[in-house]
């Protein structure tokens, strides 16, 4: 099957299927309940002692594994991650699976309105309060895609190299080396890994990001069509 008709098909689902998948906004106060599951091994409260867990006051839109005094697995101090919106909702979904090898020993949080109001209320535990990002939506995600890199890139599994790679499974890995395309060398040497923060970029403004990028890809704009499209490349393994 070609490509394009198993997007079309899988666009038709999520024009079906999306009154469900639009993220709703938490609730706080809400939210506030359900962090008692975390505060058995988390201390919520600006500077807060370390207890099984790390103190996460103001967490959000820092980096994983940096709280000071605390002991993290290799796995969380080599993720690579910044807590976003989009990575937070990940991790609290299923911790071990997101960030394997990690030892928080909590199962996840199942409701997707659960987790958005715990976004929510993390987002009131900071310093400076800050409108959280957009939480990505993978299905989504295909449509903004098949939209705005399709003409360039496919993303199925063995997907024809067009303009620029084919990128099933480049999510986690070192740019540049997708076997059957010739990259720019600034790219070759960019030493990036893909992770949420340096996709973003790139895809925000490859050339800035990316100085002597061949992307001839302005950049997109909306941060919730980038949050989305991330969403959807993570599910491409
Ligand atoms: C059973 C104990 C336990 C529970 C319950 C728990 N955590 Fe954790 N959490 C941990 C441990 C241990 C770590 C350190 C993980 C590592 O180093 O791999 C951690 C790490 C984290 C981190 C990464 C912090 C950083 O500095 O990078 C976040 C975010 C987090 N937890 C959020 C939560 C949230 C939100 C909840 C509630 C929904 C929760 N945790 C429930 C034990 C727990
Ligand atoms: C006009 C064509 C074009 C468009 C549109 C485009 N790209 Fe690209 N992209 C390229 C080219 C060409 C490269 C190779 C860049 C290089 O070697 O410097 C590239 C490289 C990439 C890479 C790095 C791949 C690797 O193997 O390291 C990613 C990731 C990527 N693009 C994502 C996207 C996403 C997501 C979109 C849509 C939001 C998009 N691109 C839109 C042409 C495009």
């Amino acid at each position: 099957m070609k490509f394009t008709k198993i997007l079309s098909i899988l666009s038709l689902g999520s024009l079906l299927f999306g009154a469900h998948s639009v993220m709703a906004a938490g609730d706080p106060t809400a939210g506030k309940k359900v962090a008692k599951k975390c505060a058995i091994c988390h201390t919520l409260t600006k500077d807060g002692i370390q207890k099984l867990g790390p103190n996460l006051y103001d967490i959000l839109d820092k980096p994983a594994g940096k709280i000071a005094g605390y002991k993290y697995s290799d796995a969380m101090l080599n993720s690579g991650l910044i807590w976003n919106a989009t990575t937070f909702t990940d991790f609290i979904t299923k911790p071990k699976k997101f960030v394997k090898g990690t030892k928080m020993g909590f199962r996840g949080i199942r409701k997707a309105s659960q987790r958005a109001d715990l976004l929510a209320y993390f987002n009131t535990l900071r310093d400076t309060p800050v409108a959280a990002g957009p939480v990505g939506n993978a299905k989504n995600g295909i449509k903004s895609a098949t939209r705005y890199c399709a003409d360039c890139h496919t993303f199925e599994k063995g997907g024809k190299v067009l303009y620029g790679p084919n990128l099933f499974g480049s999510y986690g890995q070192r740019a540049a080396t997708i076997k059957g395309y010739s990259y720019s060398a600034a790219l070759m040497n960019s030493g990036l890994v893909w992770n949420d923060v340096n996709l973003d970029s790139f895809m925000a403004n490859p050339e800035q990001f990316v100085k002597g990028t061949i992307a001839r890809f302005p950049g997109l704009n909306s941060a919730q069509s980038r949050a989305d499209i991330l969403a959807y490349i993570k599910t491409l393994k």
